[in-house]
């Protein structure tokens, strides 16, 4: 801050200095930034159906379909007009958690984390934390033990410090130790509000042939959450995730129509995986549709679309995402089986231009997390 200031501001009129200042001030002492001080209250209570949505940072969020929100968490910079805003749509907007998991182990550390997260909560007029460590833990090691007290100890903190607050935790797409993540997942959902589950990169850790597949199949995806329920979590505390985004794999070859082979690529054990492709946003995909060789085509099988189109050096390529078609089937299963809610990652993905194709398109990608 101090290098802003002498730096950026040297040749600002000194009015404007003393403001800036000021506004510095006001946020880094915690006061209301909202034009109504109401605003800066936390959210409390719980809604019926939870829309969980991921938010990295710009202005898109201005043009999001509020209706239905219910939690933004906050992956970007934080904006404080997003948290204004968001209040006044009755949204919670809660805070990202990451840490080394090596670290935790160590209760002291756990509690400096857990009281830094509570008191930039506080001073930013959030609702709750995220917490998203994705890191390799395995079974019955001090990290898998220190994992769930860190989960128990900041959810028993939030609540305390911010009434009404959440605390919720990102899982992988599957609890059979996928990508080396062996966590306690019935304890850790038993010791948060509840866990979302990030139903994408499904093709992280490929052990059958090397070929370009969905991200998040239906059936592979759906699967996993009869695992967690099986296991004994409350459905009412599992928020299903889905992708707004795909993958765009260069084909090595066609093994035969619409199968396409890739770079091996390893993964946390797995000979090939995902990363042999390229994530690339839904509008990006949305925008690639016109000039690809198919169309947008489905599959049967994995019940996802995908579409090919050849670069401009003339490599073949497959793109497989998610859209309203196939995200509808698993909003419907969310019904089903009684699930706390959906959400995405992430909300900046779709185009928010406001050109009538971009916004039919993007109006029909919210429109389907919500369950007929
Ligand atoms: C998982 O965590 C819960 C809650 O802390 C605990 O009761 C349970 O024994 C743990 N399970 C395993 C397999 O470690
Ligand atoms: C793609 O083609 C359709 C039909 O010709 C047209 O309506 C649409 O505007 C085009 N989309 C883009 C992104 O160019
Ligand atoms: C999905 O799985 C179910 C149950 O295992 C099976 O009956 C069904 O045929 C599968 N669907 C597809 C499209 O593979
Ligand atoms: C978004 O929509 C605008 C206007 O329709 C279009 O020009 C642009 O190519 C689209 N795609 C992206 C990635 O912004």
């Amino acid at each position: 801050m101090e290098g802003l200031l002498s730096g950026a501001c040297a040749r600002l009129p000194a009015a404007l200095l003393l403001l800036l200042l000021i506004s510095h001030l006001r946020l880094s002492s915690g006061a209301c930034p909202c034009e109504d001080p109401a605003l800066c209250n936390p959210i409390s209570g719980a809604r019926d159906f939870e829309v969980f949505i991921f938010d990295i940072g710009g202005q898109a969020w201005k043009f999001y379909d509020w209706s239905h929100i219910t939690t933004v968490a906050i992956f970007g910079k934080y904006d404080p007009e997003l948290m204004c805003y968001a209040h006044s749509r009755g949204a919670r907007v809660v805070l990202k958690g990451d840490i080394s998991v090596k670290s935790i182990v160590d209760p002291a550390v756990r509690a400096a984390w857990i009281k830094q997260k509570v008191d930039l909560a506080k001073r930013q007029h959030l609702d709750g934390i995220n917490i998203d460590i994705e890191q390799e833990v395995a079974k019955s090691s001090p990290e898998y033990y220190a994992l769930t007290d860190l989960v128990k100890e900041t959810t028993e903190a939030f609540h305390r410090e911010i009434p009404g607050s959440q605390v919720t935790f990102d899982v992988a797409w599957s609890p059979d130790c996928i990508d080396k993540r062996c966590y306690n997942y019935t304890g850790i959902a038993e010791s948060c509000d509840f866990v979302f589950v990030m139903s994408y990169d499904e093709q992280s850790q490929v052990w059958s042939e090397c070929i370009a597949r969905a991200n998040a199949p239906y059936n592979h995806t759906i699967m996993e959450y009869e695992k967690y329920i099986h296991m004994g979590i409350n459905p009412k505390k599992i928020v299903m995730g889905v992708p707004w985004y795909g993958y765009d794999y260069t084909c090595l070859g066609l093994i035969k129509a619409h199968v396409c082979s890739i770079a091996k690529v390893p993964f946390r054990g797995a000979p090939c995986s995902d990363a042999a492709g390229r994530q690339r946003p839904y509008k990006v995909i949305m925008d690639l549709v016109n000039s690809s060789i198919s169309g947008i085509l489905w599959d049967e099988e994995q019940e996802a679309p995908y579409l090919e189109y050849k670069d401009e050096h003339g490599v073949f390529h497959q793109v497989w995402f998610d859209n309203p078609r196939s995200i509808s089937l698993k909003a419907a299963y969310v019904k089903k089986l009684g699930l706390r809610g959906i959400g995405m990652w992430n909300a900046d993905c779709l185009n928010y231009s406001g050109g009538s194709l971009a916004q039919e398109q993007t109006a029909a990608m919210w429109a389907a997390l919500i369950p007929k």
